[in-house]
């Protein structure tokens, strides 16, 4: 297919390319700006990390597990663009050098990167920002210091003015449904082409097929992207419900719901990383059928509806009914996810993710509980569970033994007794079974003492 973008302030106009070439193959192959550097190719360690900006938004993502057509109108910004045109280094180089940030050096252009970005944006939740870079040598303190030192300075100007003129000359494409690699600008276009072939692999963010690219080496033969369906994109609300297109991304999602359900949006901090976040799908993280996805448990205990269509066919089904089995999805072939909606409601939802790490780990327990009261008595329960079947699961036996029962420790002690018939699960590299069943169990006391007032967030931590 045929791309146009800007890279380092400069337009490039590429034909034919192979639509799962990935950004940083192309940068370090075709142009040799091999500052840039792949470490892992899998999303995992920043190194690939580059600044992408379309109309005035600017973020770090994973070079390694972004396509070409990805970035298709957008502008692109690596390591070597970030000094000033007369040499002059970005404030983030010379804060790295004065802070003794670097050593080997092999992460530090993905560092920069993502403090640069940062910066541009005015973020200073440093810690956050750059959970996604990994270092093997320095350690973090003068990193971290680094970014600190340059809060308060100005963004250059040349990235003020790129982030202002990004939009290359783009005509919108109405792809014809033999074509075999297509960009349809809307969810109309797409739900034809894909009606046409269904046996097409849909593309939305890449963090999950991006890595059957590079793990994987398969070809993906027919291929969609999704990003220019515009129609697909954002939240809305009416009087009584929130609806999510499915191409929202991870960071979107975060800020919208922060007001909504804080404890969800204080999961997806905790989803991947920055660089992953900005890049994933909501409608990717519940089409994968992942039993360990950290958005369908939060969303299925807010009572989610999944709409589907294909071709002019729309239809709607409860979220958890969506997944049907281990690898297997009610979804036909030719049809996609185009929204999750829920109700409003009064926030009842804690979200609790367990994973060996803090940041940047995939959960080895994902539990999202929504219990509510009338008058002492308990009315109604939702407690969604990742990471505790085949299949994001209600524990139904347990929700079961809460319903009409006081809001007590007894209570939910009886409750956690009932969780071991909701679930047998399995043993991996990142939890025993025994493990995944308590801990399960015991966040139904954590719920009650978060209830009660007492402190257990580990960020917030008392004396
Ligand atoms: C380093 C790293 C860390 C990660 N950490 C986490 C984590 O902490 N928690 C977590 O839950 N996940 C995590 N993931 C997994 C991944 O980020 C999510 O599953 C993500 O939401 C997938 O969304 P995407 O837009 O990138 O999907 P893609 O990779 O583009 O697609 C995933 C699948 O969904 C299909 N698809 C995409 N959109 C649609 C649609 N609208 N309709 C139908 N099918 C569609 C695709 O065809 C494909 O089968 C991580 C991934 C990486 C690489
Ligand atoms: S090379 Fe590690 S995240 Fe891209
Ligand atoms: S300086 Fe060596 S990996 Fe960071």
């Amino acid at each position: 297919m045929d791309i146009t973008f800007f890279l380092n302030g400069n337009p490039v106009s590429l034909t034919d390319v192979s639509p799962t070439t990935t950004l940083l193959d192309w940068l370090r192959e075709e142009r040799r700006l091999t500052g840039t550097k792949e470490g892992c190719n899998e999303g995992d360690c920043g190194a690939c990390t580059v600044m992408v900006t379309e109309g005035n938004i600017s973020q770090a993502l994973n070079g390694c597990i972004l396509f070409l057509p990805q970035v298709n109108g957008k502008h692109v910004t690596t390591v070597e663009g970030l000094a000033a045109p007369d040499g002059a280094l970005h404030p983030a180089q010379t804060a790295m050098i004065d802070h003794h940030g670097s050593q080997c050096g092999f992460c530090t252009p993905g560092f920069v990167v993502s403090m640069a970005t940062a910066h541009l944006n005015g973020s200073t939740d440093h810690d956050t920002q750059l959970a996604g870079n990994l270092c093997r040598c320095t350690g973090y303190a003068p990193i971290i210091r680094a970014a600190e030192a340059i809060t308060d300075q100005p963004v250059p100007d040349h990235l003020l003015f790129l982030a202002k003129n990004t939009e290359a000359p783009q005509p919108l494409q109405t792809p014809a449904l033999d074509d075999p690699v297509v960009q349809p600008h809307s969810a109309d276009a797409l739900a034809a082409w894909y009606a046409a072939n269904p046996d097409a692999t849909l593309i939305a963010g890449a963090t999950d097929v991006g890595l059957w690219v590079t793990k994987q080496f398969r070809d993906l033969g027919k291929v969609a992207f999704l990003s220019k369906c515009a129609d697909l994109r954002g939240i809305t609300q009416t009087a009584d419900e929130i609806r999510i297109g499915a191409m929202t991304t991870l960071t979107e999602l975060e800020t919208a719901i922060a007001p909504h359900h804080p404890s969800f949006a204080a999961m997806i901090r905790r989803y991947a990383s920055v660089q992953v976040r900005n890049a994933a799908t909501i409608g990717g993280n519940i089409a994968n059928g992942s039993p360990i996805g950290d958005g369908p448990p939060a969303l299925i205990a807010l009572g989610a509806t999944l709409h589907l269509r294909h071709g002019e066919a729309r239809r709607s089904l409860a979220l958890e009914d969506f997944f049907i089995d281990y690898g297997k999805q009610d979804r036909a072939p030719g049809e996609f996810v185009e929204a999750i909606t829920f109700p409003k409601q009064p926030d009842t939802l804690r979200c609790y993710k367990l994973s060996k790490r803090f940041d940047q780990d995939i959960s080895a327990v994902c539990g999202c509980l929504s219990i509510t009261r009338e008058g002492d008595r308990i009315s109604a329960a939702r407690l969604a569970y990742g990471g505790m079947a085949g299949i994001p699961k209600r524990a139904s036996t347990a929700e079961a033994a809460l319903i009409g029962k006081p809001f007590t420790e007894a209570t939910m002690r009886a409750a956690m007794a009932a969780m071991a018939q909701d679930f047998q699960p399995l043993s991996d590299m990142r939890a025993s079974a025994e493990y995944r069943l308590k801990t399960a169990q015991n966040m139904l006391l954590r719920y009650l003492h978060e209830a009660q007032g007492s402190a257990t967030n580990v960020l917030e931590v008392a004396p």
